[in-house]
């Protein structure tokens, strides 16, 4: 189990669930199988951040950038992150989570914002965990939007949501890709080998523990 010091503990944790269609797509398998498999995945990642004590966990669930994929696999994740959200929202509800959706709205189909709304609105007074889902998100228009709108830090989709401490990124890729730009200036970056739907608690822990040995002087000495 883990074994972290006191005050070694990120407040907030932020990943990129990539390499589910590599993951399927190297056992032959439909992209979308990936997908299905990094929602366990996932589900697996929030057990284990509210087992550590994690108080903020923001998951890239699809990107402004993701609209550029085959209209079959858009189609197919709209369905499943409607699907995702109504099935476990109950669940994530009795464990005290708080979700929220942050990202544009255009032009996500209204039926899938509909599913976000009820969750937002059924779990907005709980405490343990806050799992932002970035959703239609980018840095550049979280910071463009923010901007229009007056000093950035004030406007950014969720002000109140602390700096990443601990970026995580799957399957070997070694890039920010638009993700919580402004959040993460200071962030701790962790790139694992390990795609997405094969990620699970023990791999968050170690990230977790890895993070913990870090010294960070945010530009001091
Ligand atoms: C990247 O794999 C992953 C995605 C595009 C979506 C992942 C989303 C989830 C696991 C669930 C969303 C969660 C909530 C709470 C709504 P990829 O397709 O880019 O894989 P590849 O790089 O191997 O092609």
């Amino acid at each position: 189990m883990m074994d972290i010091p006191e005050g070694r503990l990120p407040l907030h944790v932020a990943i990129i669930m990539d390499g589910n269609g590599r993951w399927a797509e190297s056992r032959g398998l439909d992209r979308t199988k990936g997908h299905e498999q990094g929602e366990r995945a996932l589900f697996d990642v929030v057990e284990g951040a509210l087992e550590a004590g994690i108080r903020y966990l923001s998951v890239y669930a699809f990107s402004t950038e993701n609209w550029a994929r085959p209209k079959e696999e858009i189609d197919f994740l709209m369905n499943f992150n409607r699907e995702l959200i109504r099935i476990r929202r109950d669940d994530l509800h009795e464990r005290n989570v708080r979700v929220r959706r942050i990202g544009r709205l255009e032009p996500v189909p209204a039926d899938v914002l509909e599913e976000f709304a009820v969750a937002e609105e059924m779990t907005a007074g709980n405490t343990k965990m806050d799992l932002l889902v970035c959703f239609n998100y980018g840095g550049r228009s979280e910071l463009e939007d923010a901007a229009a709108k007056g000093p950035i830090a004030e406007h950014l989709y969720a002000p109140d949501l602390p700096d990443v401490d601990l970026l995580i990124r799957t399957s070997g890729e070694c890039r920010l890709s638009n993700f919580l730009l402004w959040q993460s200036a200071y962030a701790e970056l962790y790139f694992t080998e390990t795609l997405w739907p094969d990620f699970d608690r023990l791999a968050l822990f170690e990230a977790l523990e890895d993070y913990a040995s870090r010294d960070r002087r945010f530009g001091g000495l």
